[in-house]
């Protein structure tokens, strides 16, 4: 293996020093049962330049990402930091699943916004050869969501400056949000670990995008949140305490409040509430019921105010049993709030 370039070893120090930044401080609460599956000295991880090219096949983004192999959904035990990279070619089996969907998904988003959005390149995900293409499951995913909240943003409405993404994988959908949203900023609150994963992946994604980690951010004072900031902004969750009131867009929430404790879901629904501005909207995508340790995490008792205006809500594309709502904050009580509409859901 060749030696790293310096701009490879200056993005792995960063990478470092803001996880080394954050375990100082680490808010265990945030860490459930079903997402304490990291190595204590994760550290070690991120110093190895051969492990973050396959870091979508290898183990590394286990459990970040939508997959037909079972190996991706297990994250790697403590004692081996990543894993020999699964085969990248999907099976004639799983390729016929996805010929399916990307039909699907075409007739209703389009061939050229799939093409745009879908990156199979960055940590060399597996996929299945088709028409040219290669398609993977977790790209098409989201590349349905990226539509689904680009369409109700666009629509007489001025397009989002401020995006907050809580726990979004590997960086897939913030990615996507940069795409259709270019001048956003894109904040990203994750696990201090899977903050590196999602440096490591934008770098790769965008490298001319101005990035901000947490050290520059408790360096620069928890500066005011705006676009001219930065174009992605990659924090530890708990920092969603430090944003102002009133001052986001759009919150975007998929597939990862159905694996927190209650408290925590509690901890961001305060921010939520608190950080968007009135008519700002929350994408809030999960299961209907997922069991995380000892708690049943059920969409809906999540705890939404009287101030949301259902725009959307049904079972989601693909995916039955997670449940996929857009919600708008509204100044005043609504007449119809969740805690009604969603009484009907299982
Ligand atoms: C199943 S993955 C979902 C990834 C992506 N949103 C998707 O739908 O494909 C769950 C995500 O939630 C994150 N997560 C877990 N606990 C968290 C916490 N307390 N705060 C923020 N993110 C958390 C995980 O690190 C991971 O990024």
């Amino acid at each position: 293996m060749s030696a790293p370039s310096s701009g490879l070893r200056e993005l792995l120090g960063e990478m470092r020093a803001d996880f080394l930044a954050a375990r100082d401080v680490y808010d265990r609460r945030h860490k459930s049962g079903h997402w304490d599956v990291f190595r204590p000295d994760f550290e070690r991880l991120i110093d190895l330049p051969e492990a973050w090219p396959d870091f979508r096949r290898n183990g590394i983004a286990a459990g970040m990402q939508t997959s037909f192999d079972k190996r991706l959904m297990d994250p790697p035990s403590e004692m081996v930091p990543f894993r020999e990279p699964a085969p990248q070619r999907l099976g004639s089996e799983d390729g016929r699943q996805l010929e399916g969907l990307f039909r699907a998904l075409a007739a209703m988003i389009g061939e050229d916004l799939i093409d745009a959005l879908c990156d199979t390149e960055v940590g060399h995900p597996q996929v299945y050869p088709f028409e040219g293409r290669q398609l993977n499951l977790n790209e098409l995913l989201l590349s349905y969501h990226a539509w689904q909240v680009a369409r109700f943003s666009s629509k007489g409405r001025d397009l989002p400056q401020v995006i907050v993404e809580i726990g979004g994988g590997y960086g897939s959908l913030a990615a996507k949000m940069k795409q259709l949203f270019p001048a956003a900023l894109v904040l990203l609150l994750d696990l201090p670990e899977v903050n590196a994963i999602q440096s490591w992946y934008l770098a790769q994604r965008f490298p001319d995008a101005r990035r901000m980690g947490y050290v520059r951010f408790l360096e620069e004072g928890k500066p005011r949140i705006t676009p001219d900031l930065a174009d992605f902004l990659v924090l530890p969750g708990w920092c969603m305490e430090d944003l102002g009131e009133d001052l986001v867009d759009l919150v975007l929430n998929l597939r990862s409040m159905m694996e927190m404790r209650r408290e925590i879901i509690a901890f961001y629904f305060a921010g939520i509430q608190r950080v968007l501005r009135p008519s700002g909207r929350f994408y809030c995508v999960n299961r209907y019921q997922k069991r995380v340790g000892e708690e049943l995490s059920t969409i809906k008792n999540y705890p939404f105010d009287g101030h949301w205006q259902i725009l959307l809500s049904q079972a989601c594309w693909a995916q039955s049993h997670i449940h996929e709502l857009l919600l708008e904050r509204r100044a005043e009580d609504v007449e119809f709030p969740p805690s009604f509409v969603l009484a009907s859901l299982p």
